[in-house]
């Protein structure tokens, strides 16, 4: 930078406070680096931490191994860099986590047992779909569960698909009433308390209950999901009554291979 002279002082010392102005708009712009928002990357490894818990031993270096602190020295982003991670382009905050079939186990008969702790996802907010298949759970961890459900009051599409879950679940799925999808065949829901479990959902649009073995209830709570358009109870043999007889926008409606001889209020 050329130095001022006496005449040009002015203009001069104008032109230096631009630069300086300048410098410090450029620290700042590095110092907000457009990363993921710490909490939320915390809590992601915490996440990883969880199932490779959950896993057995030999799984540490095969489950979520790009949900690292660094790459090559360089921070790595969690919204960008981690697999199964979708940030919003604004806010970089978590919008959709897929950790489908993430536990991983030497053999699996489908009663891993080990119990979901939902408490790792209080942070996500902003979270709208989160997929869970696939990995065996048997149950939630019931300290403060009710709080961490309250806390994903965005979430619209849940994946609970290929667990083992049983009611019990119920009541803590029917608090999500932000949800429009819930997917969860293959688990080991009765429907006996499918009255109170569900009822809450009024914007489910898609619920697929298909092979849930035990299912015998006559799932009249179903009735109350007004906005259901897509529902799938197929495979569900022990199923023979349904407690209602029309739902307003349904559109399809897969009853194959399910044993229903009996549909209350025809
Ligand atoms: C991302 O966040 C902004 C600000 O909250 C919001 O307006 C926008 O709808 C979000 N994008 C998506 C795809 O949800
Ligand atoms: C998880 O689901 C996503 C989206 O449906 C799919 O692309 C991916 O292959 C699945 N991952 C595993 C391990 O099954
Ligand atoms: C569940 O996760 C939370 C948040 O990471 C943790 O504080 C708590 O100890 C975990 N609970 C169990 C039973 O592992
Ligand atoms: C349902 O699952 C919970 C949590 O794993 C368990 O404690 C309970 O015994 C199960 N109930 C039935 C009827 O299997
Ligand atoms: C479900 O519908 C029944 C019958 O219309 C009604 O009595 C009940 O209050 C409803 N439950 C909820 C949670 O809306
Ligand atoms: C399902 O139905 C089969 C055949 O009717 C019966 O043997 C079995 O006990 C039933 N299971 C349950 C859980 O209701």
């Amino acid at each position: 930078m050329k130095s001022c002279s006496a005449m040009e002082s002015t203009s001069c010392i104008k032109f230096s406070l631009m630069s300086l102005i300048w410098i410090i708009v450029l620290i700042n712009e590095m110092h907000v680096y457009k990363g993921c928002l710490e909490t939320e990357r915390t809590a992601l490894l915490e996440i990883k931490s969880f199932f490779i818990s959950v896993s057995d031993i030999g799984y540490d270096d095969k489950i979520l191994p790009s949900w690292v602190g660094e790459d090559d020295g360089m921070p790595s982003d969690c919204c960008d860099d981690w697999e199964g991670v979708m940030c919003n382009v604004t806010t970089r905050r978590v919008m959709q986590l897929s950790l489908n079939y993430t536990e991983r186990l030497n053999y699996y008969d489908g009663t891993s047992a080990s119990l979901l702790n939902m408490s790792l996802f209080h942070p996500f907010e902003e979270l709208q779909s989160l997929d869970l298949s696939g990995n065996g759970f048997a149950g939630i961890y019931e300290n403060r569960a009710y709080d961490s459900f309250g806390s994903l009051k965005q979430l619209k599409m849940l994946n609970l698909a290929f667990n083992d879950f049983n009611d019990s679940i119920l009541p803590y799925l029917n608090t999500l009433t932000s949800l429009t999808t819930l997917i969860l065949n293959w688990n080991s829901i009765e429907g006996s308390r499918t009255k109170q479990g569900l009822a809450k959902l009024k914007n489910l649009e898609a619920l697929d209950l298909s092979s849930n073995y035990y299912i015998h209830g006559s799932l009249e709570g179903l009735a109350n999901l007004t906005n259901l358009q897509v529902l799938d109870l197929s495979y569900n043999q022990n199923l023979t009554t349904l407690g209602f007889a029309d739902l307003p926008n349904l559109k399809t409606l897969d009853l194959r291979y399910c044993g229903i001889t009996t549909i209350q209020g025809i």
